[in-house]
């Protein structure tokens, strides 16, 4: 991110989550606050012309994959509330609007809104600008994953490490430096039975087809342009041996073809998810 502004990506994500909304039916992501969380302007642009933002042969694809990571997301922490979880904790959550729709019964779960803190004070006059209140059982937690623990960073924001947690962790990790993808990680492992984590990653790009790379390539330019270049890629196998390593009881990694047969099966539009990311679900 370019020092002391706000992610750039995290706007162009909210923009495939509202655009979404708008293009596809059936919606594999219901989100009722994607709109307004855009701001005004970009809502009334987007309403006036769905496609807008729509600027090449990728951005379905693109659009299919933030709507289907936070689906699965919010799937999985609905079966971690069977757990036992009490904590959601959203991890650079952006513009994400779980907290302003959270459709769990008041007092269940207590949310986190871990982000850099350029982005979280952004986020913030956002929500007031478009008239979202901060309900109760949110709290912010400005964290630079670069410079900050997330121990440190969730701990003056009032987080009990005693409780069953889940965590969130989507469109970051390729952001990020290794070792603090992995310490974060690690981090989560060491949360109480039950916890659990979902997040997304960039295959390593060795492991593509020169067809993918070039696609790979085309995103990593337009990202890089924006001053978030993409820092860490993850050879699926053995992230997942790393990850059970770590202590996570259960991992599952979810490819293309599993997110498409999961989410995207007999639609008539032909929308399904690209082939440059995976999702993971673990919990310990
Ligand atoms: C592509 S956006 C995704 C936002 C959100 N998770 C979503 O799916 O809409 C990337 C997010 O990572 C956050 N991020 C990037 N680098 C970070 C860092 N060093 N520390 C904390 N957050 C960071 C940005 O602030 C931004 O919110």
């Amino acid at each position: 991110m370019k020092e002391g502004r706000p992610s750039v990506t995290a706007q162009r994500v909210a923009m495939r989550r509202a655009a979404h909304q708008l293009l596809d039916d059936p919606k594999v992501f219901d989100d009722p606050v994607a709109l307004r969380i855009i701001g005004k302007e970009s809502a009334s642009a987007l309403r006036a012309d769905p496609r807008q933002f729509e600027t090449t042969a990728l951005s379905p694809y693109l659009r299919a994959f933030v709507a289907a990571r936070n689906r699965y997301a919010e799937d999985e922490l609905a079966l971690g509330l069977r757990r036992g979880v009490h904590q959601y904790v959203i991890l650079g959550a952006g513009l994400d609007t779980f907290a302003y729709r959270n459709p769990h019964p008041e007092g269940v779960l207590r949310v986190f809104e871990v982000d850099h803190p350029a982005t979280q004070t952004w986020k913030r006059a956002r929500l007031e600008e478009v008239g979202i209140t901060f309900p109760a059982d949110l709290t912010f937690a400005p964290v630079d994953f670069e410079t900050q623990t997330l121990a440190e960073g969730l701990r003056s924001a009032g987080y009990d490490p005693g409780k069953c947690t889940f965590f969130s962790w989507l469109g970051v990790t390729e952001y990020l430096s290794t070792e603090v993808v992995m310490a974060t990680l690690r981090f989560i492992s060491s949360a109480p039975s039950g916890s659990g984590v979902v997040f997304d990653y960039m295959i390593s790009p060795s492991l593509l087809t020169p067809a993918q790379r070039s696609r790979f390539d085309a995103l990593a330019r337009r990202v890089a342009a924006a001053g978030e270049p993409w820092q860490a890629f993850f050879d699926p196998g053995l992230l997942t041996r790393d990850l059970r390593a770590m202590g996570f009881r259960y991992v599952e990694d979810k490819g293309p073809e599993e997110i498409n047969a999961r989410y995207f099966m007999s639609r008539k539009d032909g929308l399904r998810v690209g082939s440059l990311s995976h999702v993971i679900s673990a919990h310990v």
